[in-house]
């Protein structure tokens, strides 16, 4: 469980927040912005692009294990246009990764020529994780960290407290995530960081939540979705997201006395399928949705 779930970003933190992350920058050449590939717009920070200015910058897609596998070729393609290398990964089993290196150094190519043609013996290439809380910063690190047999160096003469990870020769990670902060201004933003579990139930009416989320996923039409419940496009159409959430409770015979659908548990189930994936490999985001 991230210990930063519970952040609440206030004005003070936020302006706190945005100057560390700039003092940071300056350690480093690159930045790896970590993103929730189930919901590519909603797992963004609003700021990031004016934050880290003209730093080059690549996107890792992560939990891309509960991604639907095309929607997540389409960000990919979409940012390539961007100039902006991103790739798939999953920081829990680590697939991926190998393409981590090798992306950084992509976007470094100009700045990697500079140092050679000044004859600059071992450079160091160092990159800075950030992203909102829950997307799996800690996750990434301790995975690459682990695959690399990483070794943690205090270095004198940078700010107190950074340490930095050598994944390989010539290649460091600033061992502090930047915590940034999603666009929590915005409802729907809000409501897809719930669906995911990103942000906290408690803060949010659950039987609410499902019926939104039960919305959108009749919206997308993933086949897993229908048959996990047994149900078809056809039997949901017409119905509001309440009555889909009736529905779904009485394939399930989630019933209480006098026949009728215990929908919080209705929704409980919704939620957590939902967040495990076992609903199926499912994107709520793609790039037409900007
Ligand atoms: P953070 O530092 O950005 O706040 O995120 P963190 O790494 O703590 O990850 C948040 C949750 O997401 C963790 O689950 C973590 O295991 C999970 N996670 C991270 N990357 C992936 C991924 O690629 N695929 C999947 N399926 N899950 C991922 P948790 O429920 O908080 O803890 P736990 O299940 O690890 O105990």
């Amino acid at each position: 469980m991230s210990q930063m779930q519970n952040i609440q970003w206030f004005p003070g933190h936020m302006t706190k927040t945005k100057r560390q992350i700039t003092q940071l920058l300056k350690l480093v050449d690159a930045v790896a912005e970590i993103i929730d590939a189930r919901i590519p717009i909603s797992s963004r920070n609003p700021d990031l692009s004016q934050l880290i200015q003209n730093k080059p910058r690549v996107i890792l897609m992560n939990k891309c294990d509960m991604a639907n596998q095309s929607a997540t070729q389409s960000w990919i393609d979409f940012y390539k246009k961007q100039n902006i290398p991103a790739i798939a990964v999953d920081c829990k089993s680590g697939k991926g990764l190998n393409a981590f290196m090798p992306a950084v150094k992509s976007v470094l190519s100009d700045k990697i020529e500079q140092w050679k043609s000044k004859g600059m013996v071992n450079p160091c290439i160092r990159t800075m994780i950030v992203g909102i809380p829950n997307v799996g910063k800690s996750s990434f690190i301790n995975r690459i960290s682990k695959q690399n047999k990483a070794k943690v160096e205090d270095r004198p003469g940078v700010t107190r407290g950074n340490q930095w990870y050598t994944i390989s020769k010539g290649f460091e990670l600033l061992d502090t995530p930047g915590v940034l902060w999603p666009k929590f201004d915005d409802q729907t933003v809000g409501e897809r960081l719930a669906f995911t579990g990103a942000v906290k139930d408690q803060i949010m009416d659950i039987e609410l939540l499902a019926v939104r989320l039960l919305e959108l996923l009749n919206n997308i039409k993933p086949t897993d979705f229908y048959e996990r419940f047994k149900i078809t496009p056809a039997d949901t159409e017409g119905l509001t997201g309440y009555e889909l959430l009736q529905l779904v409770g009485k394939k399930r015979g989630m019933l209480i006395s006098g026949g009728e659908v215990n929908t919080e548990r209705a929704a409980i189930t919704v939620l957590d399928e939902f967040r495990s994936a076992k609903l199926g490999r499912i994107t709520l985001e793609l790039p037409k949705d900007l």
